[in-house]
């Protein structure tokens, strides 16, 4: 029997409700496989800690998640509580303390769900959003001085190093090399971000040519926001900066049908600490608590995590289930269904257990 260590940091919001479900999905797995075993421990971190304690985790948080073979992370964010405080005290930390630097993001549209593009169905929309994801506009660069004051200034600057922007391409190059299209699209702002966008254009070049194999090209980051709504057939593979594939991942989510479907792994390539794997979507305070939060994401994070942990033949029978589910039309409200969360979460352990 293979056994793996987890960390569940279910959090804030939908968080909880949407990593319970995944732990369901993850529990039929196991009973359905035979062959593998998730030791799983919660961790009660997030908003409500922080009411209580006066931070987000403990001072040694990171720490303690080392031990760990993935964590399993849900969403972090309370209306009352400021967004810097939340992302900066949990979820960032663990991010840039585990060196998570390729932050993957996958979007297709699955059976039984409507993209609002005209004319798109399953198949014409399957992209990898690589996101670099230790350094860029979110490295935590910057300051106020003058606080409160008219001269009041605030600055964010965004790092860019060689060795953080070489370490992403050739990420991203070697996942367009081990998808069918050898497509890889290299996005920056290099006409008006004239020094560290220039600089992600020449390593692209320079790196290029390890991957012969590989078709390239580049694009504006507004421009592509064009080409995703317009041209969603022309994309493969996708590189940005940490701001640039934030945005541009939500956009992809939501021409996939929902947020609530995209899946999200933090990745330390190198395999030197624990990876994290959450859905992409936040806490979405506005439907908390009504138990019709999408667990689709979550679903698929969940076998994006058992692929990491070797685990394959598991997380193709998850995402199997899953489209299974979606194809017969078992759908939460956000995608135009009418089932809550615990439903479409039964509908896919009862496709696990039933199949062959
Ligand atoms: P959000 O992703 O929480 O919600 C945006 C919209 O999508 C809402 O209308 C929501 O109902 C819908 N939505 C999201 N996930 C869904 C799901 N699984 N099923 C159905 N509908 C879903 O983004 P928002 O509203 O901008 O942020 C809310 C809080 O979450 C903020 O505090 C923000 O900072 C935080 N956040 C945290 C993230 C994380 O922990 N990785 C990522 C994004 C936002
Ligand atoms: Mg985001």
């Amino acid at each position: 029997m293979r056994e793996y260590e987890i960390a569940a940091i279910p959090a804030d919001g939908i968080g909880p409700e949407v990593i319970a479900a995944g732990l369901q999905a993850l529990e039929a797995l196991q009973q359905r496989c035979g062959d593998f075993k998730l030791r799983v421990q919660h961790f009660d971190w997030g908003s409500d800690y922080y009411k209580a304690h006066g931070r987000m985790m403990p001072e040694d948080g990171v720490a303690q998640l080392k031990r760990f073979d993935a964590i399993f992370f849900g969403a972090v964010g309370a209306p009352d509580v400021p967004d810097d405080i939340t992302l900066w005290g949990l979820r960032l930390p663990i991010c840039q303390g585990f060196d998570q630097y390729a932050n993957v993001r996958p979007t297709r549209i699955l059976p039984g769900i409507v993209s609002p593009l005209a004319g798109v169905g399953p198949g014409d929309l399957d992209w990898v959003i690589v996101r670099e994801n230790s350094e860029g506009e979110y490295s935590g660069h910057g300051g106020r001085a003058h606080r409160g004051l008219p001269e009041e200034v605030g600055t964010e600057v965004a790092i860019f190093t060689r060795v953080g922007v070489t370490r992403i391409m050739r990420y991203a190059f070697r996942l367009a090399q081990s998808r069918p299209r050898r497509l890889l699209t290299v996005v920056t702002k290099s006409n008006a971000q004239r020094h560290g966008m220039v600089m992600w254009d020449e390593i692209a070049a320079e790196v290029a040519p390890e991957f012969p194999d590989v078709a390239w090209d580049k694009m504006l980051v507004d421009a592509m926001t064009v080409r995703m709504t317009l041209k969603p057939r022309s994309l493969d593979t996708i590189v940005a900066t940490n701001l640039h594939a934030d945005i541009l991942s939500d956009l992809a989510g939501a021409l996939a049908g929902s947020l609530g479907v995209a899946p999200t792994p933090n990745i330390d390539p190198e395999r030197r600490y624990p990876s994290m794997f959450e859905p992409i979507h936040g806490s979405a305070f506005d439907i908390a608590g009504k138990g019709i939060a999408n667990p689709i994401a979550t679903f698929w994070t969940a076998a994006q995590m058992l692929e990491h942990l070797g685990e394959s033949a598991a997380a193709a029978r998850l995402m199997s289930a899953v489209e299974t589910v979606t194809s017969e039309g078992v759908l939460t409200p956000d995608v135009g269904g009418t089932a809550t969360t615990q439903e479409v979460t039964d509908a896919v352990c009862r496709t696990i257990r039933g199949s062959n």
